[in-house]
């Protein structure tokens, strides 16, 4: 198994640690654009190797796809990051040729590989690498929706004082500030439901945080989280290349599923060895749907942007 991580910044440092502490991979390629800089990273954590007591051959390059060829996942967390006050959509016009060029890149050495997208505005960046690079969609993932739910969690969790890890909470939808939808009706502490045990201003209260998650921590750190990014595209490479089956919430290409066509938007799916399988259908109440068409709306206005972007 060999996996490669674009952009050696924050987010792609911490997904490379990551996934080197976790052994998901063989080899491990940390690839960027600055010079030295993924070589650094890379000796940084294969330093870490004994103290942690894992093996994984960790390499950097300095844009060097070469070395990257027969990755069998790529995540991409190139691009530029946010900076307070800012939303994740001002980002398009700078990341969406990055995020082209690179998929371009990492497809000539690597065309069989599952891509995971990371870069912001994630939903429209997922739906350019789809219809850029005319994978077959099962193969092109964008992370979003799982880091939306952890901070869901971490926010339900401070409410009831109960064990993060006893949560099921999902977020759905656009992954960003006004478009995502966490599903509070659907959350529940190991099958109770935490609407029996909190009130609706508290539902309403972890909903809104959960949404400007990412807003909170790009206000306090002055530029975007990546503890949590990180965690979060680790854990979906992870049961890729363990074949886990595990249901996340990911942006995915929808075909009529949950109302809406031509769009790359985030949904419960199974993630295994040949990327997002299926998608789960969560019979959204009318309110739910209503969000998520609103959602949807707004995304499909952010693709929209790339258009002109091809044409200027
Ligand atoms: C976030 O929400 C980086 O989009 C990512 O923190």
């Amino acid at each position: 198994m060999k996996i490669t991580v674009v952009g050696a910044g924050a987010v792609g440092a911490t997904c490379a640690d990551n996934i080197a502490r976790r052994q998901l991979a063989e080899e491990l390629v940390v690839l960027d654009i600055k010079e030295g800089f993924a070589e650094g990273k890379a000796l940084d954590i294969t330093q870490t190797c004994s103290l942690l007591g894992f093996d994984t051959r960790v390499t950097g390059v300095t844009n060097d796809y070469s070395k990257t060829a027969n990755s069998d996942v790529v995540v991409i967390t190139s691009g530029i990051p946010r900076k307070p006050g800012m939303t994740r959509e001002e980002l398009i016009g700078t990341n969406a040729r990055i995020v082209e060029n690179v998929c371009k890149s990492l497809l000539e050495h690597s065309p069989n590989a599952i891509i995971v997208v990371i870069s912001n505005p994630m939903d429209t960046m997922t739906y350019l690498a789809l219809k850029s690079t005319g994978l077959p969609k099962n193969r092109i993932i964008g992370m979003g929706g799982i880091l939306d739910s952890a901070r869901f969690k971490c926010y339900i969790q401070k409410e009831l004082g109960c064990s993060q890890n006893d949560l099921h909470a999902v977020v759905i939808g656009g992954h960003g500030d006004t478009t995502m939808i966490p599903l509070t009706r659907l959350a529940t502490v190991n099958g109770t439901p935490i609407s029996n045990m909190l009130s609706e201003d508290k539902l309403k209260q972890i909903a809104a945080d959960t949404m400007v998650g990412g807003a909170t921590l790009t206000k306090l750190l002055g530029t975007s989280a990546w503890y949590a990014p990180g965690a979060a595209g680790a854990a979906l490479v992870e049961s890729i290349v363990r074949n886990q089956k595990k249901v996340f919430p990911c942006c995915v290409l929808l075909e009529g599923e949950y109302g809406q066509n031509d769009i790359c938007m985030g949904v419960p799916v199974v993630i295994g060895s040949e990327g997002w399988e299926k998608i789960i259908d969560y019979k959204l109440n009318d309110d739910e749907q209503e969000a998520f068409n609103k959602s949807a709306e707004a995304v499909r206005s952010m693709n929209k942007v790339l258009d002109t972007l091809v044409q200027a």
